[in-house]
């Protein structure tokens, strides 16, 4: 199992420039997480302070057991071992076809034979859907496939925890499904701890086990994906629906009487764009059938059920509605699980499960 990564009470600036303050949140181990936020609200940044690019100057990231904004250089080496990062762009190099590009780390960092490497790397590739366009070059396949390839290489060295910034940018929305399946498939297939940083609503609504969202320099909130989809936290509903109304601005912030107007308009009949309010919560992605059942379901399931009478109302209704009257779940019970375990042992894998 992946793990567990804690943020406490973590501030950067860069001189004078605040981008985020006293943010404190838990990707709690093995499970999805999702941190929102419109643009230039320091997702990227955080990500970065993360596996120890960017260094906040307030709080503590303890991973592993190691707060990595005290270690010693060597122990901030080892930690980072732990990590595989997809970047925006993917981070291809543009001279090497997809099979070097995620080999790369792997001839890099192991003194694993040519043989091994080609297993490793044939391996993650069918993980991402990349099968047989090992010989091609990042310039020669799409912005989807070349994210694909980042994800591949991202894997290679077994990461326990996978960090991921916008899969989707510059994806059309069914591209988008794809790779959100993906990242799915990717945490049933070695459980690890994933954190995807997005502005993507359907990727929002769909993927993550827990969500947090930045806004004006603060975490407005973290937690199970049913508090963040209930919320009735303005700039969280405004967020989720993209509408125009609410204290996101076009570029700046808005104020008060802005907002006033605005409403007022909208009062009026004007269209303010978006969505209108889906009701309640879209149930979340399943692992392809054939994956192995995905366990941070039924772990998350447990950990929820524990910080239940903590949560508001409308979260505790939504949640209580997804576990179902058995109160097993509908995204897991036990005959899903033999289900999967069907799949995966006919496609030839050890379940670990003794027949
Ligand atoms: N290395 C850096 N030096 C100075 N400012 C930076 C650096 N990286 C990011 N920023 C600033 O931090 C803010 C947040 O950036 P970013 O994390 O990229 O936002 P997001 O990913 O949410 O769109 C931006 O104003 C950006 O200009
Ligand atoms: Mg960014």
């Amino acid at each position: 199992m992946g793990v567990e990564v804690s943020v406490e009470g973590l501030t950067k600036s860069f001189g004078s420039q605040r981008i985020w303050q006293d943010v404190t949140l838990t990707l709690p181990a093995g499970e999805v997480s999702a941190l929102l936020g419109p643009s230039g609200t320091g997702k990227s940044v955080f990500l970065k302070s993360l596996i120890g690019l960017l260094r906040p100057e307030q709080g503590s990231i303890v991973i592993d057991g190691t707060n990595i904004l005290e270690c010693s250089s060597k122990e901030l080496y080892e930690i980072r071992k732990l990590f595989g990062v997809l970047f925006q762009d993917g981070a291809l190099f543009g001279s090497m076809n997809l099979f070097d590009n995620v080999a790369f780390p792997l001839r890099e960092h192991t003194k694993k034979s040519e043989s091994e490497i080609r297993k490793i790397v044939m391996e993650k590739m069918e993980l991402v859907g990349l099968l047989g366009a090992e010989d091609k070059l990042p310039g020669e396949i799409s912005g989807g496939m070349r994210k694909r390839a980042g994800l591949a290489r991202a894997l290679v060295l077994d990461p326990q925890i996978i960090l991921v910034d916008e899969p989707d940018s510059g994806l059309d929305p069914v591209r988008t499904t794809y790779i959100s399946q993906t990242l799915i498939d990717i945490n049933a297939e070695i459980d690890a701890t994933i954190l995807i940083v997005s502005h993507n609503i359907n990727l929002a609504r769909t993927v993550p086990d827990n969500i947090g969202m930045l806004f004006r320099r603060h975490l407005v909130m973290f937690g199970p994906r049913e508090v963040l989809l209930t919320s009735e936290e303005p700039v969280v509903k405004q967020f989720l629906n993209g509408t125009m109304i609410g204290p996101i601005g076009m570029s700046e912030e808005k104020d008060e009487a802005q907002m006033a107007q605005e409403q007022a308009m909208v009062d009026a009949g004007h269209h303010a764009g978006g969505v209108d309010d889906v009701e309640g919560i879209v149930p979340q992605m399943k692992a392809t059938p054939g994956m192995p059942f995905r366990q941070a379901v039924a772990r998350r399931q447990e950990r929820v059920r524990h910080i239940m009478h903590t949560l508001p109302e409308n979260a505790q209704i939504a949640i209580q509605e997804s576990l179902g009257a058995d109160g097993v779940g509908d995204e897991w019970s036990p005959g899903d699980a033999d289900t999967d375990r069907m799949y995966f042992e006919a496609a030839g894998f050890d379940t670990g499960v003794a027949k």
